[in-house]
């Protein structure tokens, strides 16, 4: 009997990085300080559970509408007007679970075999396992380095093939905390336009921006909304990872392929959830900014306290919960990096090449799902880390 089928023995195994070195650490009782995981640290809202704890007493346990539920798209479509500029109806509205299935039904719904789908390198690894598992083929673009991961259009230009089917774009940017500028945005799409490709747009992060740094859609350009999928969530800014809630965005002549995935997989979302996801969109303003404004107090504290560190240049980061710190004039790789600071110091953080070969150089430190205080401590670690190389 052949197991398993070739399209899981083909792609990529899905690594986690750190975390299993990690693991394996923490078992021998070591205090293990985790800036490696991407996930917020702040509870879900109160007003965001009351909703959903309504919802489940009001009788929402039965069936709903399989591209979500009508409340829910209603103010996904006021948000989406108002926040990233489309001109939207529920019709372009598929609710997910979460960020990491909306991009699933958009590459298995878009992606043949053999097609190829651009990446900006470094880039988010777990976009690559889908691609693979549709048969498709990872092409990559490295942004420019040398000028803080800004959008190469030369490098994805070069990257065209006749089989190129996609462009991957994650704005704001996970690993660099880069948020990406109109005139990039505009390169960009006049490249997918030039060449009619589709454009995979993640914008789980959208939220988190700092220093009145912009996030804009790619799809609010001229000609952009017909070619994009804008993915968003409530994973990141509502601190909502576990409840799995997200939504595409996208020109309505795509849904019914879009739901052809969606309605196979799952059906359609757990719908008293959904419930508490429309209380955050309608009411969740306030406490939004208070969570990015602490998110904000802990990216001061990571970029200025590593650039005072031997070796270690920190530019600040527009956006995101993560900093990208180049560590090239240590002498050591990134990896070498990574693994020093667990064994020696018990901090954990990712080695830029977990991110692709153009993350070499630089180590990704997570300032979101920590609290200041053991930010700070995980800090002083990495200072005396850094101090005895
Ligand atoms: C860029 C990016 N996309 C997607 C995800 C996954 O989002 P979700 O938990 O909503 O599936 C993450 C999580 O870290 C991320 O960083």
């Amino acid at each position: 009997m052949k197991w398993p089928a070739t399209r899981i023995s083909d792609s990529s195994p899905k690594s986690f990085g750190m975390y299993e070195k990690a693991a394996a650490l923490a078992e021998n009782g070591a205090d293990i300080i985790h800036l490696e995981v991407g996930r917020p640290s702040f509870d879900t809202p109160e007003f965001i559970k009351d909703a959903t704890k309504k919802a489940l007493d009001d009788g929402m346990v039965h069936y709903g509408d399989f591209a979500g539920e009508p409340a829910l798209r209603e103010e996904v479509v006021r948000k989406v007007r108002k926040k990233n500029d489309l001109d939207i109806s529920p019709d372009n509205v598929l609710v997910t679970n979460g960020l990491t299935h909306a991009s699933y039904a958009v590459i298995m719904a878009a992606i043949d075999p053999g097609d190829e789908v651009i990446l900006l390198e470094p880039y988010y690894p777990q976009h690559i396992n889908k691609i693979e598992l549709a048969g498709g083929r990872i092409v990559k673009a490295a942004l420019n380095k040398s000028d803080n991961f800004t959008i190469d259009p030369e490098a994805v230009e070069a990257a065209i093939t006749p089989k190129t089917k996609m462009i991957c774009l994650v704005n704001p940017a996970n690993p660099t905390g880069r948020v990406y500028s109109r005139k990039e945005l505009e390169a960009l799409a006049d490249i997918a336009i030039r060449h009619d490709l589709l454009v995979l747009s993640d914008e789980v992060y959208e939220e988190i921006v700092y220093d009145g740094n912009m996030h804009i859609s790619i799809a609010s350009l001229p000609g952009m909304f017909e070619r994009t999928f804008s993915l968003f969530a409530f994973t990141k800014a509502y601190a909502m990872d576990g409840w799995r809630l997200g939504f595409i965005v996208a020109d309505a002549r795509f849904m019914p392929a879009l739901k052809k995935i969606t309605v196979n997989d799952v059906a359609h979302v757990n719908v008293f959830i959904q419930m508490g996801a429309a209380a955050a969109l309608a009411q969740g303003g306030e406490v939004v900014r208070e969570m990015v404004a602490e998110d904000k107090r802990r990216r001061d504290l990571v970029c200025q306290r590593l650039n005072q560190m031997s070796g270690i240049h920190c530019p600040a980061s527009e956006g995101t919960i993560y900093a990208f710190p180049d560590i090239t004039t240590t002498g050591l790789s990134a990896q070498e990096i990574a693994d020093g600071l667990l064994e020696n110091a018990h901090v954990v953080v990712e080695a830029g090449t977990f991110y692709g070969d153009a993350g070499e150089g630089h180590i990704r430190v997570c300032f979101g799902a920590e609290p200041y205080e053991r930010i700070d401590e995980a800090l002083d670690r990495m200072a005396t880390y850094f101090s005895n190389l």
